[in-house]
C-alpha cells in the first residue's frame, strides 16, 4: 500500500478553494487513528470512537487546515503569514511556514499559552507578539494586519482552513464505512464542528455515507457563548485552547448544530479535567484539557440519560496532545515521585509493591 500523503493529496478532488497547480506544503497530516473506548462503550452501551488529532504532526487537528492554508498562501505569493491563537494554530501555522519558507507571525493572549505549544512556535522561528487580551482581541488584530499590511490571515476565518479540517469527517467515514450516529467534539473558535459538519454533508450528498451525524459541541462553562447564545467578554477556563469568547464561525457552527439535530453543553473545569484524567488511565490516550471536552460531554450527557447513547454509534474528536500541557496536567497530581530508592533491587521491589 502507498503510504499516507496528506489530505491534500488524499482528498484532493473533493477539496474547493485549491487550485489545481497548487503543490501542497505538507507533513504528512491526517491519517490519524480512530480507536475503538472499551471504557466509553461500557459506559455508554454504545459503540464509542475516539479520533485521536494529537497524532497530527504538531500534535493537533490544526494541520490539516494549516496545509491548505499554508499551500495556498504561498501559491498566491505570500511572504508572511499572521494568526491570532490560542497556542495550537500558533504551533501548526509556525511549523508550515517555517516548511513553506514564509514568515510566521504569532498573536497570542498574555499569560494564557500552555508551555509545549510556546516552545513550538519558538523553535519553528515564529515572530511571537503577546497580546495585553483575550484570544477575540488578538484576532480582531490579526484582522487589521492582513488588511493594512502584506500579510496573509490563516485563522479558520480563511475558508481555506475549514477546506482542509473537513478531512477528517472523510477519514472516519473512511474508517467506519459509513458516518456515526454522533459527533463529538470541543467548540472554541466554532470551525472545526463547522468543518466536520460540511465534510459529513459532502460524502452523504456523494452517496458515501447513509446519514449524518448528530453534531455535539462542548464548551467550557467560563466560554460557553454558542451555550449561553451571548459572547464571553472576558472568558476564562482551564482550558485554555477553548478559552474564546466570541467565535469567529459562531453561525456556521449553531447551522451545524441545527441542521444535525444536535446542540451545544457547557462543562465546568473540574468535569474536563477529570474527563482528561479518566481517558488517560483507563484508555490510555493522553490530550490536552480543551480535547477532553467531548469525553466530558459524553460522560454528561449519560449522567443525565443513562440511554443516551445506547446502540449508538460514536465518535469523539479528542483534538491536541496531552504533552502540550504538562503543567495542567501535573497540576493535580501531588507527589510525582512514590519513592526515591538506591540502585538495588530489593528496595525497588520494596518501593513497587511487589513481593
Ligand atoms: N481543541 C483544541 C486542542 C484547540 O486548540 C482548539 C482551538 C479547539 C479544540 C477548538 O476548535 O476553535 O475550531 O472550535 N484552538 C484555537 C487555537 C482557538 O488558536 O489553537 P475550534
Amino acid at each position: 500500500t502507498v503510504p499516507w500523503r496528506g489530505v491534500i493529496a488524499e482528498y484532493r478532488d473533493l477539496l474547493d478553494l485549491i487550485p489545481d497547480d497548487l503543490e501542497p506544503v505538507t507533513l504528512r497530516e491526517g491519517g490519524t487513528p480512530l480507536v475503538p473506548s472499551a471504557w466509553l462503550s461500557g459506559v455508554t452501551s454504545g459503540q464509542v470512537h475516539l479520533k485521536v488529532e494529537g497524532d497530527n504532526p504538531t500534535g493537533s487537528f490544526k494541520d490539516r487546515g494549516m496545509t491548505a492554508a499554508i499551500s495556498v498562501a504561498r501559491h498566491e505569493g505570500a511572504q508572511a503569514v499572521v494568526c491570532a491563537s490560542t497556542g495550537n494554530t500558533s504551533a501548526s501555522m509556525a511549523a508550515y511556514a517555517a516548511r513553506a519558507g514564509l514568515t510566521p507571525i504569532v498573536l497570542i493572549p498574555e499569560g494564557k499559552i500552555a508551555a509545549g505549544k510556546m516552545a513550538q512556535a519558538v523553535v519553528h522561528g515564529a515572530r511571537i507578539i503577546m497580546v495585553r487580551g483575550n484570544f477575540d482581541h488578538c484576532l480582531q488584530l490579526a484582522r487589521q494586519l492582513a488588511w493594512d499590511y502584506p500579510v496573509s490571515l490563516v485563522n479558520s476565518v480563511n475558508p481555506v482552513r475549514l477546506q482542509g479540517q473537513k478531512t477528517a469527517s472523510f477519514e472516519v467515514v473512511d474508517a467506519l464505512g459509513d458516518a456515526p450516529d454522533v459527533h463529538l467534539l470541543p467548540v472554541g473558535n466554532a470551525g472545526n464542528i463547522s468543518a466536520y459538519w460540511m465534510g459529513y454533508q459532502q460524502y452523504f450528498d456523494l452517496g458515501r455515507a447513509t446519514k449524518r451525524p448528530r453534531m455535539r459541541g462542548f464548551q467550557a462553562e467560563g466560554a460557553a457563548p454558542l451555550v449561553t447564545r451571548e459572547p464571553f467578554p472576558d472568558p476564562e477556563t482551564v482550558a485554555t485552547a477553548i478559552r474564546v469568547g466570541n467565535p469567529a464561525s459562531w453561525k456556521l457552527a449553531e447551522a451545524a448544530a441545527d441542521e444535525s439535530g444536535g446542540g451545544f453543553a457547557a462543562l465546568s473545569d473540574a468535569q474536563i479535567l477529570d474527563a482528561q484524567s479518566q481517558l488517560a488511565r483507563r484508555d490510555g490516550v493522553f490530550v490536552e484539557p480543551a480535547s477532553a471536552a467531548g469525553v466530558a460531554g459524553l460522560l454528561a450527557d449519560v449522567a443525565a440519560d443513562p440511554a443516551a447513547y445506547a446502540g449508538a454509534t460514536v465518535v469523539i474528536t479528542v483534538t491536541g496532545h496531552g504533552l502540550k500541557d504538562t503543567a495542567t496536567a501535573l497540576s493535580g497530581a501531588g507527589e510525582l515521585v512514590d519513592q526515591v530508592v538506591d540502585p538495588d533491587v530489593d528496595q525497588a521491589a520494596a518501593a513497587a509493591g511487589l513481593r
